[in-house]
């Protein structure tokens, strides 16, 4: 089977990472890293004709699209209609992720848990909710509506700082267009955990559950991004609130969607918050989650490019083995991230890296010869092992050796799984 990975970040070389061990892969641009797992292809991801050409000429016989970007554009859809085997949802399907007050609505028509919330397109009447949230007891949580890089969602610790995130969001707008429309929703206590659901259909596949680190700083402190490190197996959450979280949040979205006549056909990332033990839906993603795929992808066997196709195809997906390891992922990210940073600093990677590392590369460019940084998340320093604390030890000791101005990561991946 010849697959093309459509993108280039640390969740694109964990996929081509992994697909290459069963098939033979193309990423479309890929980046420096990837570039050593397999062929990559200087073909943007918003460039859906040259990915078509790179089809038809390559004899592709799958498309794997790994960022959201291209899916809410339409690049599955464009790709179908040309007669291409997609992993991915449509334009359709993409809104899930695309606008959050979308999805919100979607939960609540399908009777999915989720936060109590309301929509708004006035910053005077989203300060009016957020109030009266504060007064019944719940802080608010102020989400951009649109798509803002995993940044644009403040959980206030206070009302002053859930109307400045108002402002911010509507009428500053600090994440553009994103922030047009609000989502402002009580908050939830408890912890979380990232599923990923290989979806045809109305049939569904979900790989081993992760935990992602959201904030920016160790003891989670500090702004959100996009994901700082990841671990999986998560002990705190056992087969059946994984079945809980499927047949809550999985199963009647994708039955819903049909219901609309969207035949879904990709990754539905469903993040959870575990509240009084029961699983409530945080929000969907329309792709592979970034790092805890870094994570999952360490913890597979053989099967995923068949459960892909299954799933490209319309076909239902046959199971993907699972192996009994434990994975720790740590992202080494830019100095400033997830504010401005710099781009073009030089890499100096361990010259030995054990056996059970593998390092993901999620924003690196060869520049004048040299590996560069590209990007906020830089490098995601991916370790197994057969017990959690062997596998965070390891990942630390690379960690530890990378070299480059302004590197910054945390120090408490997986150190006190809940
Ligand atoms: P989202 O992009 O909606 O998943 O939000 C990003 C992160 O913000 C989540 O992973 C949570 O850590 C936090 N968050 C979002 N919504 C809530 C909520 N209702 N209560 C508490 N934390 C939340
Ligand atoms: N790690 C969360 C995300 O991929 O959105």
């Amino acid at each position: 089977m010849r697959i093309l990975v459509i993108g280039s970040g640390g969740r694109e070389h964990a996929l081509a990472w992994k697909l290459s061990q069963e098939a033979e892969v193309i990423v479309a641009p890929g980046n420096a890293g990837i570039a050593e797992d397999a062929e990559c292809v200087e073909v943007r991801t918003g460039d859906s004709q040259g990915i078509l050409d790179l089809c038809r000429s390559r004899f592709v016989d799958l498309v794997v699209v790994g960022p959201e970007d291209p899916l809410v554009a339409g690049l599955a859809d464009f790709l179908r209609a040309n007669g291409v085997a997609v992993y991915g949802p449509g334009k359709d399907g993409a809104q899930l992720e695309a606008s959050k007050s979308f999805s919100k609505d979607l939960m609540i028509q399908a009777g999915v848990p989720t936060a109590q919330f309301e929509a708004f397109k006035d910053a005077t009447k989203a300060k009016a909710f957020a109030k009266s949230l504060a007064d019944s007891g719940s802080m608010p949580v102020i989400k951009a509506s649109g798509n803002a890089l995993g940044k644009g969602v403040v959980v206030a610790n206070t009302l002053d700082e859930a109307e400045e995130a108002i402002d911010s969001m509507m009428l500053d707008r600090e994440f553009g267009e994103a922030g047009s429309t609000v989502v402002v929703e009580e908050r939830l206590l408890g912890y979380e955990f990232s599923l990923l659901s290989i979806c045809s259909g109305t049939d569904f596949y979900s790989l081993p559950v992760a935990q992602d680190y959201k904030r920016v700083l160790d003891g989670d402190r500090g702004p959100n991004t996009g994901g700082m490190g990841a671990y999986s197996p998560v002990a705190a959450v056992p087969t059946n609130l994984v079945r809980e979280a499927e047949e809550s949040a999985v199963r009647p979205m994708l039955a819903h969607l049909q219901s609309l006549g969207i035949d879904y056909r990709g990754t539905l990332f469903s993040g959870f918050m575990v509240q009084n033990g029961k699983p409530i839906c945080l929000e969907y993603n329309v792709r592979f989650g970034d790092p805890e795929t870094q994570s999952v992808m360490r913890r597979l066997g053989l099967g995923l490019s068949t459960a892909l196709m299954a799933a490209a195809v319309g076909d239902p997906i046959p199971p993907v083995e699972v192996l009994d390891n434990y994975s720790v992922t740590v992202v080494v990210a830019s100095g400033g991230y997830p504010g401005n940073y710099l781009k073009g600093v030089p890499i100096l990677l361990p010259e030995k890296i054990p056996a059970n590392v593998k390092v993901f590369h999620a924003g690196t460019a060869i520049k004048d010869g040299v590996l560069s940084s590209n990007g906020g998340r830089v490098l995601g320093v991916s370790a197994v092992g057969d017990t959690l604390e062997e596998a965070t030890a390891s990942a630390y000791e690379v960690c530890d050796q990378i070299e480059f101005e302004g590197k910054h990561y945390r120090r408490d991946i997986a150190a006190s799984p809940v």
